[in-house]
């Protein structure tokens, strides 16, 4: 089993950007723990971050094919990007959206997500660890 793990805007400032809402981890940090679990699992990850919505989209439909489930945060992309979800759309790969922080307790514009409506599950407000969920669900395709 293939995994991609895709990361959006400005999550490579992890444990720098708003660590009271993001905590003090660093996207490398983020990065071990995942090619940890994958490893733990017996499963590939990838790991992928991009601050451009474009090369976020080229990623996505450079999984197709050989791919078999991908965690992304699209961080603010999520509330934004109609070409993300078309992308995850488009390659069919059963994808779990995932948010470090509780979007549904913040700002009103971070409650719409595009990118939900082409996702199987999302995890939001678990920090680091909804990653790790994500790639389980995904895993074990308990993932509806
Ligand atoms: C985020 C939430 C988004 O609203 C924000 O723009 C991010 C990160 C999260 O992981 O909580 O960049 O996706």
């Amino acid at each position: 089993m293939k995994l991609l793990v895709i990361n959006g805007p400005n999550l490579n400032m992890l444990g720098i950007r708003e660590p009271g809402i993001y905590g003090t981890e660093s996207y490398e940090a983020l990065c071990k723990k995942v090619r940890d679990y994958a490893a733990a699992r017996n499963v590939e990850v990838e790991l992928y971050q991009s601050n451009h919505e474009g090369d976020l989209v080229d990623k996505i439909q450079a999984a197709w094919g050989n791919t078999d489930g991908i965690v992304i945060n699209p961080g603010a992309y999520t509330h934004t990007s109609v070409a993300l979800l078309d992308a995850v759309k488009a390659v069919g790969i059963p994808t779990v959206e995932v948010h470090i922080s509780d979007v549904s307790k913040r700002e009103a514009f971070r409650q719409v997500s595009y990118s939900r409506a082409a996702c199987v599950a999302t995890i939001s407000g678990h920090g680091l660890d909804g990653y790790i969920e994500a790639m389980a669900l995904l895993i074990d395709k308990k993932a509806p």
